[in-house]
Parts: structure tokens; C-alpha cells; sequence
């Protein structure tokens, strides 16, 4: 059996302002965690030469990345967030106060809304097919530091959740999901490292 270590990127500046989308750095939690993170997959993945890191192409994952020396890192431009088009930027507060009819389409149908000039849940779902198809086909460990839309995405795929859950799945900041794939089917580990 093999280890997949799934993690969002720590807390971003952008979290704290409550702003969906962007391209912010991190905040003092978010740049702990960062370290935190590289010790665990340090020790974790100690024996694991071939292991490798994949990112977002967004800074707050590159970023959460830096600290983990030693292993390949890659940038898929399909682990990036969903993309919010015009509310890019924005907190819920504000989609929910300028554009009420998108905020309620949104609540009524949040697996196939897709923002305008953005994308949906459904659209994520399909661009992450090939990052799929490459983790079914490694055979090393990979740690994939990515997005909550898109984390959802990817752990439904492998605990075999159903597609109406996954806009709703609990993806909590600064915790790690391991996912072993083994004979028996697959077993999950989660790893809270700091609050
Ligand atoms: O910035 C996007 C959020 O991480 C996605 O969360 O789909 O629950 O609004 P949401």
C-alpha cells in the first residue's frame, strides 16, 4: 500500500479577510503550519525516495510547499482553486448583498452552479480527471497540497462519496487526510496538526 497525503494550503491572508478565489500568501498560522507540514512528510515519508509534492499553480500552495526538501515538486494548473469569475475577490457577504440571485442559485444547486466567467463543482470534477488517472498510476507516495472545491473533489473520488455530497464534504485547514490504497480497498487517516 501506498500513502496519499491530501492537505489545503495553510490559512492565507485571504482566509482571514473571509475572500474567496485570488492569489494571496500566507497568514503567521498558515506559514506555521507550513513548517509543521514538512516535518510531518519528512518523517512520514522518511524511506520513500521517489515520493513526490504536487501543487497549485497559486502562491498560498507553493508556498505551504517550500518548507519539504527532498522530494519533486509539480505545479498542476488543475489543482488551482475553483475559479469564482466575478466574484473573485469577493467574501460571501458581499456576492450575498450585490448579486442576491447568484448567492441563491448558488445555495439552491451548489454542485452545478458555476459563477459567471467561473466555473462550477462539475466543471472542477472533470478538469481533475487527469490529475486522477496519474495518481491511480504512481506508484510512490504523493502529497498533494492543493484547494477545499478542489480537495473535495479528489477525496470523494478516492472514499467513493457520491457527487451530490461534495460541495458539502468538511475540509478542514491545517490537517492532513492520508489515503492508503490497498488491496482491501482504501483506509483513511486524518491528521489534525494545529488548530
Ligand atoms: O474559494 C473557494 C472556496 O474554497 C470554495 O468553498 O465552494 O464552499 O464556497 P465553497
Amino acid at each position: 500500500p501506498r500513502p496519499i497525503l491530501l492537505t489545503r494550503h495553510g490559512e492565507s491572508r485571504d482566509n482571514v479577510r473571509g475572500r474567496i478565489g485570488g492569489d494571496s500568501v500566507l497568514s503567521d498560522p498558515g506559514e506555521i503550519y507550513a513548517k509543521k507540514l514538512a516535518n510531518f512528510v519528512e518523517k512520514r515519508l522518511k524511506n520513500e525516495r521517489t515520493a513526490s509534492i504536487w501543487t497549485s499553480t497559486l502562491q498560498r500552495t507553493i508556498i505551504t510547499a517550500s518548507p519539504i526538501v527532498g522530494f519533486p515538486k509539480i505545479q498542476w494548473r488543475a489543482l488551482d482553486e475553483i475559479n469564482a469569475g466575478v466574484c473573485d475577490g469577493m467574501t460571501y457577504e458581499e456576492i450575498k448583498k450585490n448579486m442576491p440571485e447568484e448567492y441563491e442559485s448558488r445555495k439552491k444547486d451548489k454542485l452545478r452552479y458555476r459563477y459567471p466567467r467561473g466555473e462550477s463543482y462539475l466543471d472542477v470534477i472533470q478538469r481533475l480527471e487527469p490529475v486522477i488517472i496519474e495518481l491511480e498510476r504512481q506508484r510512490a507516495p504523493v502529497v498533494v497540497v492543493s484547494h477545499q472545491a478542489v480537495l473535495r473533489a479528489l477525496y470523494a473520488y478516492f472514499a467513493d462519496r457520491p457527487l451530490k455530497e461534495i460541495p458539502h464534504i468538511e475540509m478542514p485547514l491545517h490537517t492532513i487526510i492520508e489515503i492508503q490504497m490497498g488491496v482491501s480497498g482504501v483506509q483513511e487517516k486524518r491528521y489534525k496538526l494545529m488548530d
